[in-house]
């Protein structure tokens, strides 16, 4: 018997000496938190001697970007595995572990090509593509039927002539979207200003929103939807993306801007609007453009982390980003899948059909300017976006002043 206590307590010995324990960020963004719970713990039965601790991160992508700063410039070695917004790359790429050399390890040539470039920096692969978004429309199809309209929105006004009419007799919001001075209301705006005909920048990097007057209708629009067409709340301007899905979650609006993850949600065992939401690109503006800003994640590793540390976490990552997590992770959070075959997995139809039958809404979605010091150019937007929707400034001031410093910011 004593012997056997001294066997067990050596075998515990040499795994404690052997195990390791690492740190990864999170968001908490709908179920993502809880569905990465599930996953590490997957993980570490196939992996028992890895521990795998998680850092959950704000909301918000602007307050998460800036604890990165922070991490970073203190040289901290944790966290190990970061989950990083598809903007950052470039920008933090000096502080992230090279995994170019693993690209068949991740069997990177099995992702959608876009979410392989957001990761590519200078040639170098700095990540790797967890899940991808869009923007997109949700729409309550039981009231679009009771007021008479047998399609969703195609364009903007529809969506204003809609929203008016059901909004009103039923007592309820028209339309819930990001308006909050952070990262979510870039991505909001950029919708409406490609489908205006605009953009902020060039294909040479060079300063193009005042070329022409799409910026400045595109944000008159957007203020338009809450003091002229009265279809979105004055409270707009402090929604994240949480913020808007909770109240069209709760019955209280007709149509909300969102991006996929508030699909398994709004479809949960006890959401009040399970079974009678659809999900539609965004509508055109006046040319006829439908645009989606793309989002999503990428998990890069921290370079100052020791190396059993990084060797662990490169282990994780591609659990995490491997075929059957990925589609777990669709299925259950309702997060976008990277790689290209898990769209083709019939559970997949099953559980998010959107996912499958908006494909090209997806893989066409429009990149937020693709510069190293995008956070400044975010930043400008940001301000003089939220400055117009809060009645500070006209749009037309708004545009001119963003040129000017977006100009001024990249040395043009
Ligand atoms: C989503 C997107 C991300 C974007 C953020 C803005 O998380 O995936 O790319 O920056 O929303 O709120």
């Amino acid at each position: 018997m004593k012997k056997l206590y001294v066997i067990l307590a050596l075998a515990l010995v040499t795994v404690m000496a052997f195990s390791i324990k690492i740190t990864m960020t999170s968001g908490g963004v709908g179920k993502e938190l809880e569905v990465l719970k599930k996953q590490i713990a997957m993980f570490e039965q196939i992996y028992p001697n890895i521990k795998v601790e998680i850092i959950p991160m704000p909301d918000s992508s602007t307050q998460r970007h800036d604890l990165y700063v922070t991490y970073f410039a203190a040289q901290q070695t944790d966290p190990d595995v970061l989950m990083l917004d598809v903007i950052w790359p470039a920008e933090f790429a000096p502080f992230l572990e090279d995994l170019t050399k693993y690209k068949d390890y991740f069997a990177l040539d099995r992702f959608l090509p876009g979410t392989v470039k957001s990761v590519t920096v200078n040639g170098k692969i700095v990540a790797i593509p967890w899940f991808t978004d869009a923007g997109l429309l949700y729409y309550r199809k039981d009231l679009l039927k009771k007021y008479g309209y047998d399609h969703p929105p195609r364009t903007w006004d529809e969506l204003v002539e809609m929203a008016q009419k059901i909004s009103k007799a039923e007592g309820i919001e028209g339309f819930v979207w990001q308006g909050a001075k952070y990262e979510g209301l870039v991505c909001d705006f950029t919708e409406y200003l490609w489908s205006f005909g605009g953009d902020v920048l060039d294909d040479h990097g060079k300063v193009i929103i005042d070329k022409n007057d799409a910026a400045v209708k595109a944000l008159q629009f957007m203020k338009d939807l809450i003091y002229k067409y009265k279809i979105s709340p004055e409270g707009v301007t402090t929604y994240m993306e949480e913020d808007a899905r909770r109240i069209f979650q709760n019955g209280k609006a007709v149509f909300m801007r969102n991006w996929p993850y508030a699909w398994s949600l709004l479809n949960s065992d006890d959401s009040p609007v399970k079974g009678k939401v659809g999900v539609e690109p965004l509508p055109a503006g006046p040319g006829g453009r439908r645009a989606a800003t793309l989002g999503g994640w990428v998990l890069g590793i921290n370079k100052y982390s020791p190396k059993a540390e990084k060797d662990a976490a490169i282990k994780l990552i591609r659990f995490l980003t491997s075929y059957h997590q990925q589609l777990y992770k669709a299925v259950n959070a309702g997060q976008n899948p990277t790689r290209k075959f898990v769209y083709q997995d019939s559970s997949l139809a099953e559980a998010a059909p959107f996912m499958v039958k908006l494909f090209d809404v997806f893989i066409n979605a429009l990149p937020r300017p693709r510069v190293a010091n995008y956070t400044d150019v975010s930043d400008i937007i940001q301000r003089y976006a939220h400055a117009v929707l809060t009645n500070q400034m006209s749009s037309q001031e708004a545009v001119k002043k963003m040129a000017s410093e977006l100009r001024f910011t990249l040395g043009q």
